[in-house]
């Protein structure tokens, strides 16, 4: 929904953009290499940027897209890449563009096949190489491009460029609701944007709940339960109340250990005890990011809860 069409539509990267208009007018467009994490605009900048150098009817021509549907091995470089690279234009003197979306899913072999090819033609051809970890792309690669970082999107980046779907697609939001996609799209526009469209399908108002539930994060409301079982039941059925609310809702373990975590750290604990604790959940982490048993892990959360009241009790006076 609402892709940015012109530069003027993308938000955020103001230098970037600037720099690649100023290239642009000049003429004097070096090869590219734009990476960052997902939904930060990338994939847009360069579209908008090649349907401002090129003519609708030239478009095809001219500029040649490939993206992660596309082959990644060294076939893709010696033929369709070299293909297009090699014809000369006849209707214009302008070089071509090539697009690589998700380079960093080409092969070592493939990207050496690459340098040769963007050295032979860097005379009729640019290359805008795009990927999310700049590691994977070769240094020989790198170094025949101008580098730009796309990073994570600020707030206040994000804000404008939502309220302006909102206001488009006419949007039922609460500030709460806002603030909740801001929150858990960490930066990534796309993300927000999925997740502002299919709260509003799903639910019809946009709201803290909505959003949280949609998205199957736990709510403020359920982890505030969580940690007043763990801090005030027994065992078991701490352990129970929570495997209960985390089946009927869908939660991961992962988010609400990330919550519970925010909390622990807003509790009026004692030192020697927040941090016992914290280090018993950082473990708890450390083996569901291994891959084990969210049961298990879910009890030695609860147990970690466990020990630390034992702590409390023997402290008291
Ligand atoms: N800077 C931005 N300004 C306006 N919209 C943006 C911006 N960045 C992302 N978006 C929105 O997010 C969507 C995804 O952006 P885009 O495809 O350009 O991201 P990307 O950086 O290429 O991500 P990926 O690494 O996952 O390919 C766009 O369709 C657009 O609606
Ligand atoms: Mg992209």
């Amino acid at each position: 929904m609402n892709a940015p069409q012109t530069l003027d539509d993308l938000i955020s990267h103001k230098d970037i953009l600037s720099t690649i208009q100023k290239f642009i007018s000049e003429d004097k467009l070096p090869h590219l290499l734009f990476y960052g994490p997902p939904g930060t605009g990338k994939t847009s900048t360069i579209l908008a940027s090649a349907r401002q150098l090129y003519k609708e009817k030239e478009f095809n021509s001219m500029v040649l897209e490939l993206n992660a549907s596309d082959d990644r091995g060294i076939d893709v470089v010696r033929g369709p890449i070299l293909s297009f690279a090699s014809t000369r234009t006849i209707f214009k003197k302008g070089f071509k563009l090539v697009i690589l979306d998700e380079a960093d899913a080409m092969t070592q072999d493939a990207q050496n096949a690459l340098r040769r090819v963007i050295e032979k033609f860097t005379e009729n051809t640019r290359f805008c190489l795009i990927c999310n970890y700049l590691s994977k792309i070769i240094p020989a690669l790198q170094s025949r491009c101008t580098r730009f970082r796309f990073g994570p999107l600020s707030p206040d980046q994000m804000i404008p460029r939502l309220e302006h779907v909102i206001q488009q697609e006419n949007i039922d939001i609460t500030p709460d609701g806002m603030k909740a996609i801001v929150t858990l799209s960490t930066g990534d526009m796309r993300r927000s944007l999925n997740i502002l469209q299919s709260t509003s399908m799903a639910y019809g108002k946009v709201t803290e709940d909505t959003v949280y539930t949609c998205t199957g994060h736990p709510l403020r409301s359920d982890i505030a339960n969580i940690l007043d079982w763990c801090l005030n039941k027994d065992f078991t059925s701490a352990y129970n109340q929570i495997l209960e609310l985390k089946t009927l809702k869908g939660l991961a373990l992962h988010d609400i250990l990330t919550e519970v975590h925010l909390l622990v750290h807003r509790v009026d604990f004692p030192p020697a005890i927040r941090i016992s604790l914290l280090i018993k959940l950082a473990d708890v982490e450390h083996r569901l990011a291994s891959g084990t048993s969210e049961k298990i892990q879910l009890s030695s959360m609860v147990a970690a809860f466990q020990a630390v009241r034992e702590l409390v009790v023997s402290e008291a006076p």
